[in-house]
C-alpha cells in the first residue's frame, strides 16, 4: 500500500567518499527521498543549520582522521546540541562495532554498517522517519502528548488493601540498585512495575531494554543476551551487541526468566556476580553497569526445587520479590482500573462514553479474571469498540457467552477480528490513504503501520 504525502522526506547524507554518496542518493531518489550530500563534518552542519531535514545519515570517519571515528562522534554530538530530534543514524565498517555503540549512546538513533543492505537501510530510515512525526504531532497535540507521557511514565494504579504492600515496596526499592525478581500470573502487571521500578531509578533517562526469555530458542538466546563477534558460529556475519551491553546504565528486563536454559543460568550468574561477560565467540571481558530486574509467571522456587532452576541465581534474582496479586484478590481494583482503561480507549477511538451501565458494573465485579487485568483491559476497549454510548453496555464487554440472536455480527468476533475490520473499513473510507485513517483512529502513523502488519493489511 503506498501513502501519499505532502512533500519528499528529505535526507542529509554526509560521507566523505564520492561512490558511497552516489550510491545512497540513487537508493534513496528510487524511493522518492529528496536528498543532499556533503563530504565532511563542517558541511554538514552547515546544511542542517540551513534548512530542515526528516533524517540524517552520516559515516563516522572521513579523510582527516579516517579509522577512530571521532570525527564522526563529535559531529553527532554538535548535530544533537542543534536539534535533539532529528534523527541520525550512522555508518561504520564492520569491523568498528564498537564505535557505533558509542555512537548510540551519544543520541544516534540506529547504526548501519559497511556495506549495507539496501532494504535494511530503507526500513531504518522509515522507521526513524515515521517515530519522529509521531513524536511531533504529539507535541503538537495535548491528546497525544499524554500518551507519550504514559509510556515513559507507566500509569501503575492500586487502590486495594493487599496492594498496599506492593506499592509501599515500589516505593522504597525503585531508586535504588537491587535485583527485582516480579512473580504474579498472567496479566497481573508485571512489566509494569519494571517500568515503574526503572523509571523512579537514576537510569530512567535511558530506555529500559527488554528480554523475553520465553520467546527465544535456546541457539540464539545466549548471542541476544551477550552479544557476538563475526564468525562465532554460522551465521555470525558481523559482530553483534548484545542486550547486557545495549543496557548500559540502565536496567535489563529478563522476562519470563523460568525460561532461561539450565547451561545459561551459569552465564547469567556471572555476569550478576560480576558485572563481566564477554561476547559469544570472543575472550574480551567487558564489564557493564546494569540493573537486572526479572518477571516470571512461573513458581521458581519449586523450579529451583526440582532442580530445573539454579538455587544460586534465584538467590541473585531475588534480592527484592515482588509478588502482584491476582486481580480476583484484589476486586477494589477493578473499578479504577477498569475507568482508567475506558478513558484511555475512548479517547483512542473517539468515542463518547462517560461510564459502565449498572449490568456492566455487575459483570465487572463478579467476572473471575482469570486472564488478570490485561483481560480487564481488552473487555473494556471491546466494550468501548462496540457500545453505541453513552455507557458501555454488559454485552459488549464480551464477558459472557453471547445471549443475543443473529445480527451481531461484531460480537461474535476477537477484539483482534474487531481491530482488523475496523482498520479495513477506516481505510476504505479514506480511499487507502494510511495517514488519514491513521488520523482518524487516532493512531500514530508508526503504530498504524505496525497494526496493518499484524493483520496483513500492508
Ligand atoms: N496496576 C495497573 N495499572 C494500570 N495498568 C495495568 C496495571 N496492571 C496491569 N496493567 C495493564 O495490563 C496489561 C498487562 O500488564 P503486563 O503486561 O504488565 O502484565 P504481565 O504480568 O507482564 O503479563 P504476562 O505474564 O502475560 O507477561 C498491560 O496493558 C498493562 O498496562
Ligand atoms: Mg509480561
Amino acid at each position: 500500500m503506498k501513502t501519499t504525502t505532502t512533500h519528499p522526506y528529505r535526507v542529509l547524507i554526509a560521507d566523505d567518499q564520492a561512490d558511497i554518496r552516489d550510491a545512497l542518493r540513487l537508493l534513496l531518489k528510487r524511493e522518492n527521498y529528496e536528498t543532499h550530500t556533503v563530504a565532511s563534518p563542517g558541511e554538514a552542519l552547515s546544511a542542517i543549520e540551513a534548512r530542515e531535514f526528516d533524517a540524517v545519515l552520516i559515516d563516522l570517519n572521513y579523510a582527516r582522521d579516517t579509522t577512530s571515528g571521532q570525527e564522526g562522534l563529535d559531529l553527532l554530538s554538535r548535530m544533537q546540541m542543534l536539534d535533539a530530534t532529528l534523527p541520525v543514524v550512522v555508518m561504520t565498517a564492520w569491523s568498528s562495532v564498537e564505535i557505533a555503540v558509542e555512537a548510540m549512546r551519544r543520541g544516534a538513533r540506529d547504526f548501519l554498517q559497511k556495506p549495507w543492505e539496501n532494504q535494511r537501510l530503507l526500513a531504518i530510515l522509515r522507521t526513524q522517519i515515521d517515530l519522529r512525526q509521531a513524536l511531533r504531532q504529539a507535541s503538537r497535540l495535548e491528546a497525544e502528548n499524554r500518551l507519550l507521557r504514559a509510556e515513559t511514565r507507566p500509569t501503575f494504579l492500586a487502590n486495594s488493601p493487599v496492594m498496599q504492600p506492593v506499592l509501599d515496596l515500589i516505593g522504597r526499592i525503585g531508586p535504588s540498585d537491587a535485583n527485582v525478581l516480579i512473580t504474579g500470573e498472567h496479566g497481573t502487571g508485571k512489566e509494569v512495575v519494571a517500568r515503574t521500578l526503572h523509571a523512579m531509578s537514576g537510569r530512567a533517562p535511558k530506555p529500559m531494554v527488554t528480554v523475553n526469555a520465553g520467546g527465544l530458542s535456546e541457539g540464539i538466546f545466549e548471542s541476544e543476551l551477550f552479544g557476538h563477534v563475526k564468525g562465532a558460529f554460522t551465521d555470525a556475519r558481523s559482530d553483534r551487541v548484545g542486550r547486557f551491553e545495549l543496557a548500559e546504565g540502565s536496567t535489563l528486563f529478563l522476562d519470563e526468566i523460568a525460561n532461561v536454559p539450565l547451561n545459561l543460568q551459569a552465564k547469567l550468574l556471572r555476569v550478576l556476580e560480576t558485572g563481566e561477560m564477554e561476547r559469544v565467540g570472543s575472550s574480551t571481558t567487558r564489564r557493564v553497569d546494569v540493573r537486572v530486574l526479572a518477571a516470571t509467571n512461573a513458581d521458581v522456587n519449586a523450579e529451583a526445587a526440582a532442580g530445573r532452576f539454579r538455587q544460586d541465581l534465584l538467590f541473585r534474582l531475588n534480592t527484592i520479590e515482588i509478588h502482584i496479586p491476582p486481580l480476583r484478590e484484589r476486586r477494589e481494583d477493578v473499578d479504577l482500573l477498569a475507568h482508567h482503561f475506558l478513558r484511555g480507549y475512548a479517547q483512542r477511538y473517539r468515542k463518547n462514553l462517560t461510564g459502565f451501565d449498572s449490568a456492566a458494573l455487575k459483570t465487572l465485579h463478579e467476572h473471575p479474571w482469570p486472564g488478570n487485568v490485561r483481560e480487564l483491559d481488552h473487555a473494556v476497549e471491546r466494550g468501548v469498540l462496540l457500545s453505541p454510548g453513552p455507557a458501555v453496555r454488559a454485552a459488549d464487554l464480551g464477558l459472557r457467552p453471547p445471549t443475543s440472536g443473529p445480527g451481531s455480527r461484531l460480537e461474535d468476533m476477537s477484539l483482534d477480528e474487531v481491530e482488523r475490520y475496523l482498520i479495513q473499513r477506516t481505510l476504505s473510507r479514506h480511499g487507502g490513504n494510511v495517514s488519514q485513517a491513521a488520523k482518524a483512529l487516532g493512531l500514530s502513523r508508526s503504530a498504524m503501520y505496525r497494526r496493518l502488519q499484524k493483520h496483513g493489511l500492508e
